[in-house]
Protein backbone atom coordinates (compact mmCIF):
# COMPACT_ATOMS: atom_id res chain seq x y z
CA UNK A 1 0.00 0.00 0.00
CA UNK A 2 1.53 3.32 -1.09
CA UNK A 3 0.98 6.26 1.44
CA UNK A 4 -0.64 9.40 -0.21
CA UNK A 5 0.34 11.68 3.21
CA UNK A 6 2.42 14.59 3.77
CA UNK A 7 2.71 17.75 5.43
CA UNK A 8 3.11 21.62 5.79
CA UNK A 9 4.87 22.04 9.45
CA UNK A 10 2.66 20.55 11.52
CA UNK A 11 -0.17 19.90 9.28
CA UNK A 12 -0.64 16.51 8.25
CA UNK A 13 -2.30 16.24 4.81
CA UNK A 14 -4.18 12.53 3.91
CA UNK A 15 -3.42 13.63 0.22
CA UNK A 16 -1.31 16.56 -1.37
CA UNK A 17 -4.36 17.70 -3.48
CA UNK A 18 -5.54 21.14 -1.98
CA UNK A 19 -9.04 23.10 -3.23
CA UNK A 20 -7.48 25.92 -4.69
CA UNK A 21 -9.31 29.00 -2.85
CA UNK A 22 -12.08 30.68 -5.08
CA UNK A 23 -12.60 27.24 -7.18
CA UNK A 24 -14.44 25.46 -4.63
CA UNK A 25 -16.78 27.79 -3.45
CA UNK A 26 -17.10 27.60 0.42
CA UNK A 27 -16.41 23.91 0.27
CA UNK A 28 -20.18 23.21 1.36
CA UNK A 29 -21.74 22.73 -2.05
CA UNK A 30 -18.84 21.03 -3.26
CA UNK A 31 -20.01 18.05 -0.90
CA UNK A 32 -22.89 17.21 -3.05
CA UNK A 33 -20.85 17.05 -5.97
CA UNK A 34 -17.30 15.73 -5.49
CA UNK A 35 -15.88 12.89 -2.78
CA UNK A 36 -14.10 15.40 -0.52
CA UNK A 37 -12.12 12.65 1.00
CA UNK A 38 -9.89 12.83 -2.43
CA UNK A 39 -8.71 16.10 -0.80
CA UNK A 40 -6.23 17.14 1.77
CA UNK A 41 -7.34 19.57 2.38
CA UNK A 42 -10.15 22.53 0.44
CA UNK A 43 -9.82 26.92 0.90
CA UNK A 44 -13.12 28.48 1.14
CA UNK A 45 -13.41 31.34 -1.33
CA UNK A 46 -11.27 34.57 0.13
CA UNK A 47 -13.19 36.50 3.05
CA UNK A 48 -13.09 40.35 3.55
CA UNK A 49 -13.83 42.38 6.51
CA UNK A 50 -16.93 43.96 5.28
CA UNK A 51 -18.76 43.00 2.69
CA UNK A 52 -17.36 42.95 -0.77
CA UNK A 53 -19.89 43.10 -3.91
CA UNK A 54 -17.53 42.10 -6.72
CA UNK A 55 -16.85 43.22 -9.88
CA UNK A 56 -19.94 43.09 -12.67
CA UNK A 57 -20.14 40.95 -15.40
CA UNK A 58 -19.08 39.72 -17.67
CA UNK A 59 -15.67 38.75 -15.11
CA UNK A 60 -14.80 35.62 -16.39
CA UNK A 61 -13.63 34.44 -19.67
CA UNK A 62 -12.09 31.63 -21.08
CA UNK A 63 -8.69 32.30 -22.51
CA UNK A 64 -6.88 29.68 -25.22
CA UNK A 65 -6.88 26.61 -22.84
CA UNK A 66 -6.37 29.60 -19.79
CA UNK A 67 -9.36 31.39 -18.15
CA UNK A 68 -9.43 35.24 -16.89
CA UNK A 69 -11.20 36.41 -14.04
CA UNK A 70 -12.18 39.40 -12.44
CA UNK A 71 -14.54 38.31 -9.37
CA UNK A 72 -13.39 41.07 -7.50
CA UNK A 73 -13.44 38.77 -4.18
CA UNK A 74 -17.10 39.25 -3.99
CA UNK A 75 -18.13 37.63 -0.26
CA UNK A 76 -20.36 38.41 2.50
CA UNK A 77 -17.85 40.07 4.57
CA UNK A 78 -16.40 37.62 7.70
CA UNK A 79 -19.09 38.29 10.56
CA UNK A 80 -22.21 36.87 7.93
CA UNK A 81 -19.95 33.87 6.73
CA UNK A 82 -18.75 32.84 10.20
CA UNK A 83 -22.88 32.61 10.62
CA UNK A 84 -23.73 30.98 7.63
CA UNK A 85 -20.50 28.66 6.34
CA UNK A 86 -19.14 28.40 9.58
CA UNK A 87 -21.76 26.36 11.30
CA UNK A 88 -21.28 24.00 7.81
CA UNK A 89 -17.27 23.30 8.31
CA UNK A 90 -17.01 20.92 10.84
CA UNK A 91 -19.69 18.12 9.29
CA UNK A 92 -17.67 17.91 6.10
CA UNK A 93 -15.20 15.02 5.07
CA UNK A 94 -12.07 17.27 4.45
CA UNK A 95 -10.30 20.23 6.83
CA UNK A 96 -11.59 23.60 5.55
CA UNK A 97 -9.02 26.45 5.36
CA UNK A 98 -10.42 29.96 5.32
CA UNK A 99 -8.65 32.43 3.15
CA UNK A 100 -8.38 36.55 4.61
CA UNK A 101 -8.05 39.03 2.36
CA UNK A 102 -8.17 42.96 3.08
CA UNK A 103 -6.91 46.10 2.45
CA UNK A 104 -3.90 46.59 5.55
CA UNK A 105 -2.65 44.23 7.64
CA UNK A 106 -5.16 45.27 10.77
CA UNK A 107 -8.10 44.00 8.21
CA UNK A 108 -6.09 40.41 6.92
CA UNK A 109 -5.81 40.02 11.27
CA UNK A 110 -9.19 40.78 12.10
CA UNK A 111 -10.06 38.40 9.33
CA UNK A 112 -8.19 35.55 10.18
CA UNK A 113 -9.33 36.09 13.54
CA UNK A 114 -12.79 35.40 12.42
CA UNK A 115 -12.23 32.80 10.40
CA UNK A 116 -10.70 30.68 13.26
CA UNK A 117 -13.24 31.57 15.22
CA UNK A 118 -15.76 29.92 13.22
CA UNK A 119 -14.07 26.72 12.94
CA UNK A 120 -11.24 26.82 9.97
CA UNK A 121 -7.99 24.59 10.56
CA UNK A 122 -5.50 27.04 8.82
CA UNK A 123 -5.25 30.21 7.41
CA UNK A 124 -4.21 31.17 3.98
CA UNK A 125 -3.53 35.01 3.66
CA UNK A 126 -4.16 36.24 0.33
CA UNK A 127 -1.46 38.36 -0.14
CA UNK A 128 -1.61 38.06 -4.33
CA UNK A 129 -5.33 39.07 -5.60
CA UNK A 130 -4.83 39.76 -8.87
CA UNK A 131 -7.86 42.03 -9.52
CA UNK A 132 -8.55 43.86 -6.63
CA UNK A 133 -10.70 47.48 -7.23
CA UNK A 134 -7.83 49.49 -5.49
CA UNK A 135 -5.02 47.31 -6.47
CA UNK A 136 -2.19 47.34 -4.92
CA UNK A 137 -0.78 43.53 -4.77
CA UNK A 138 0.78 42.90 -1.44
CA UNK A 139 2.98 40.16 -2.41
CA UNK A 140 5.10 42.58 -5.00
CA UNK A 141 6.48 43.83 -1.80
CA UNK A 142 8.92 42.18 0.64
CA UNK A 143 7.90 44.09 3.33
CA UNK A 144 4.23 45.01 2.38
CA UNK A 145 3.87 40.86 2.78
CA UNK A 146 5.87 40.19 6.03
CA UNK A 147 3.66 43.03 7.67
CA UNK A 148 0.43 41.41 6.96
CA UNK A 149 1.92 37.97 7.93
CA UNK A 150 3.12 39.49 10.92
CA UNK A 151 -0.27 41.25 11.79
CA UNK A 152 -2.17 37.64 11.53
CA UNK A 153 0.58 36.04 13.34
CA UNK A 154 -0.15 38.22 16.62
CA UNK A 155 -3.88 37.65 16.12
CA UNK A 156 -4.29 33.84 15.33
CA UNK A 157 -2.40 30.82 16.59
CA UNK A 158 -3.98 28.76 13.83
CA UNK A 159 -1.42 27.54 11.02
CA UNK A 160 -0.74 30.08 8.42
CA UNK A 161 0.08 30.03 4.54
CA UNK A 162 0.91 32.96 2.89
CA UNK A 163 -0.11 32.90 -0.85
CA UNK A 164 2.22 34.62 -3.39
CA UNK A 165 2.13 36.01 -6.73
CA UNK A 166 3.64 34.70 -9.75
CA UNK A 167 4.05 38.20 -10.85
CA UNK A 168 6.95 39.18 -8.19
CA UNK A 169 10.09 40.09 -9.44
CA UNK A 170 11.97 37.93 -6.15
CA UNK A 171 10.00 35.50 -5.20
CA UNK A 172 13.05 34.53 -2.95
CA UNK A 173 12.63 37.63 -1.40
CA UNK A 174 9.20 37.23 -0.77
CA UNK A 175 9.34 34.18 0.53
CA UNK A 176 12.07 34.78 3.22
CA UNK A 177 9.95 37.91 4.20
CA UNK A 178 6.86 36.17 5.06
CA UNK A 179 8.59 33.23 6.67
CA UNK A 180 11.17 35.43 8.79
CA UNK A 181 7.74 36.95 9.73
CA UNK A 182 5.74 34.15 10.98
CA UNK A 183 4.15 31.84 8.24
CA UNK A 184 3.84 28.52 8.49
CA UNK A 185 4.21 27.51 4.88
CA UNK A 186 4.03 29.54 1.22
CA UNK A 187 1.39 29.06 -1.62
CA UNK A 188 3.16 29.33 -5.12
CA UNK A 189 1.36 30.71 -6.49
CA UNK A 190 -1.94 32.47 -7.66
CA UNK A 191 -2.99 33.74 -11.16
CA UNK A 192 -1.38 35.79 -13.22
CA UNK A 193 -2.14 39.24 -14.31
CA UNK A 194 -3.31 39.46 -17.61
CA UNK A 195 -5.57 41.29 -20.41
CA UNK A 196 -8.05 40.11 -22.83
CA UNK A 197 -9.99 42.56 -25.74
CA UNK A 198 -12.84 41.39 -27.74
CA UNK A 199 -12.30 42.47 -30.94
CA UNK A 200 -16.11 42.53 -32.28
CA UNK A 201 -16.91 45.29 -29.61
CA UNK A 202 -13.34 46.44 -28.43
CA UNK A 203 -14.09 45.82 -24.82
CA UNK A 204 -11.90 44.25 -22.01
CA UNK A 205 -12.81 40.56 -21.84
CA UNK A 206 -13.77 41.25 -18.42
CA UNK A 207 -15.26 44.39 -16.87
CA UNK A 208 -12.14 44.48 -14.29
CA UNK A 209 -10.02 45.15 -18.00
CA UNK A 210 -6.89 43.71 -16.25
CA UNK A 211 -7.51 40.24 -14.48
CA UNK A 212 -5.82 36.86 -13.44
CA UNK A 213 -5.25 34.06 -15.83
CA UNK A 214 -5.16 30.63 -14.81
CA UNK A 215 -5.37 27.43 -15.87
CA UNK A 216 -2.80 25.19 -17.37
CA UNK A 217 -0.63 27.30 -19.69
CA UNK A 218 0.59 29.20 -16.50
CA UNK A 219 1.76 25.57 -14.82
CA UNK A 220 5.30 27.02 -16.21
CA UNK A 221 5.08 30.21 -14.59
CA UNK A 222 4.29 28.06 -11.52
CA UNK A 223 6.56 25.76 -11.27
CA UNK A 224 9.27 28.14 -11.44
CA UNK A 225 8.17 30.02 -8.45
CA UNK A 226 7.99 26.28 -6.40
CA UNK A 227 11.64 25.56 -7.98
CA UNK A 228 13.13 28.87 -7.11
CA UNK A 229 12.00 29.03 -3.56
CA UNK A 230 12.66 25.11 -3.11
CA UNK A 231 16.29 25.70 -4.54
CA UNK A 232 16.66 28.68 -1.92
CA UNK A 233 15.04 27.78 1.36
CA UNK A 234 14.34 23.67 1.25
CA UNK A 235 13.34 23.97 4.57
CA UNK A 236 10.03 26.07 3.80
CA UNK A 237 7.05 24.22 3.09
CA UNK A 238 5.18 24.92 -0.33
CA UNK A 239 2.46 24.16 -1.88
CA UNK A 240 2.39 24.55 -5.64
CA UNK A 241 -0.08 26.04 -7.28
CA UNK A 242 -1.01 26.93 -11.06
CA UNK A 243 -1.99 25.23 -13.73
CA UNK A 244 -2.77 21.93 -12.19
CA UNK A 245 -4.91 19.38 -14.64
CA UNK A 246 -3.13 15.94 -14.11
CA UNK A 247 -1.72 13.50 -11.57
CA UNK A 248 1.79 14.07 -13.74
CA UNK A 249 1.34 18.05 -13.13
CA UNK A 250 1.10 17.19 -9.47
CA UNK A 251 4.27 14.47 -9.55
CA UNK A 252 6.28 17.69 -11.31
CA UNK A 253 5.70 20.40 -8.30
CA UNK A 254 6.19 17.77 -6.07
CA UNK A 255 9.59 17.13 -7.49
CA UNK A 256 10.02 20.82 -7.75
CA UNK A 257 10.14 21.02 -4.01
CA UNK A 258 6.22 21.41 -3.31
CA UNK A 259 5.16 19.41 -0.14
CA UNK A 260 1.43 19.35 -1.60
CA UNK A 261 -0.13 20.88 -4.83
CA UNK A 262 -3.71 23.15 -5.13
CA UNK A 263 -5.53 22.67 -7.73
CA UNK A 264 -8.19 25.75 -8.82
CA UNK A 265 -9.43 26.03 -12.20
CA UNK A 266 -9.31 22.56 -13.42
CA UNK A 267 -11.98 22.22 -11.32
CA UNK A 268 -14.93 23.99 -13.72
CA UNK A 269 -14.71 21.18 -16.39
CA UNK A 270 -13.72 18.78 -14.28
CA UNK A 271 -15.51 18.83 -10.85
CA UNK A 272 -14.73 15.54 -9.24
CA UNK A 273 -11.02 16.08 -10.72
CA UNK A 274 -9.16 14.85 -7.12
CA UNK A 275 -10.03 11.70 -7.34
CA UNK A 276 -8.52 10.84 -11.05
CA UNK A 277 -5.47 13.00 -9.62
CA UNK A 278 -5.22 10.35 -6.49
CA UNK A 279 -5.47 7.54 -8.48
CA UNK A 280 -3.30 8.68 -10.99
CA UNK A 281 -0.52 9.57 -7.96
CA UNK A 282 -0.82 6.00 -6.55
CA UNK A 283 -0.13 4.58 -9.74
CA UNK A 284 3.30 6.27 -10.35
CA UNK A 285 4.09 5.19 -7.19
CA UNK A 286 3.24 1.67 -7.70
CA UNK A 287 5.28 1.71 -10.81
CA UNK A 288 8.51 3.83 -9.12
CA UNK A 289 8.14 1.07 -6.12
CA UNK A 290 7.98 4.30 -4.15
CA UNK A 291 6.24 4.38 -0.39
CA UNK A 292 5.10 7.49 0.01
CA UNK A 293 3.93 10.47 -2.38
CA UNK A 294 6.50 12.54 0.13
CA UNK A 295 9.77 10.93 -1.43
CA UNK A 296 9.12 13.07 -4.39
CA UNK A 297 9.44 16.01 -2.63
CA UNK A 298 11.82 18.17 -4.00
CA UNK A 299 13.19 14.92 -5.77
CA UNK A 300 14.26 16.94 -9.37
CA UNK A 301 17.58 15.79 -10.38
CA UNK A 302 20.05 18.54 -11.65
CA UNK A 303 21.80 18.59 -14.79
CA UNK A 304 25.28 18.09 -14.06
C1 LIG B 1 -12.73 32.16 -10.73
C2 LIG B 1 -11.55 32.18 -9.80
C3 LIG B 1 -11.69 32.75 -8.53
C4 LIG B 1 -10.59 32.79 -7.66
N1 LIG B 1 -10.75 33.36 -6.43
C5 LIG B 1 -9.70 33.34 -5.56
C6 LIG B 1 -9.85 33.86 -4.25
O1 LIG B 1 -10.91 34.33 -3.83
N2 LIG B 1 -8.76 33.82 -3.43
C7 LIG B 1 -7.55 33.29 -3.81
O2 LIG B 1 -6.62 33.26 -3.02
N3 LIG B 1 -7.40 32.78 -5.06
C8 LIG B 1 -8.44 32.80 -5.92
N4 LIG B 1 -8.28 32.27 -7.16
C9 LIG B 1 -6.95 31.77 -7.58
C10 LIG B 1 -6.83 30.25 -7.45
O3 LIG B 1 -6.95 29.82 -6.12
C11 LIG B 1 -5.46 29.78 -7.98
O4 LIG B 1 -4.45 30.31 -7.14
C12 LIG B 1 -5.17 30.24 -9.41
O5 LIG B 1 -6.33 30.16 -10.21
C13 LIG B 1 -4.05 29.40 -10.06
O6 LIG B 1 -4.34 28.03 -10.04
P1 LIG B 1 -5.07 27.27 -11.27
O7 LIG B 1 -4.27 27.58 -12.50
O8 LIG B 1 -5.05 25.82 -10.87
O9 LIG B 1 -6.44 27.83 -11.34
C14 LIG B 1 -9.35 32.23 -8.05
C15 LIG B 1 -9.23 31.65 -9.34
C16 LIG B 1 -10.30 31.61 -10.21
C17 LIG B 1 -10.14 30.97 -11.56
Amino acid sequence: MHSLETSLASVSLRTPIIGACGTVGSVVEMAGVADLGMYGAMVAKSVSLEPWPGRPAPRMAPVGTGMLNGIGIQNPGVAAWADTVGPQISGLNVPVWGSAVGGSPAEFAAVASGLVSAGVGAIELNLSCPNLEHGSIFALDPVASAAVVAAARSAVSAPLGAKLSPDSENICAVVDAVMTAGADWVVLGNAVRGFGIDIATRRPLITGGIGGYSGSPIKPIALRSVFEAAQAFPEVPIVGCGGVSTAEDVIEFMLAGASAVAVGTAHFARPRIAATLVKGIARYLKKHRLESVSELIGGVQLWP
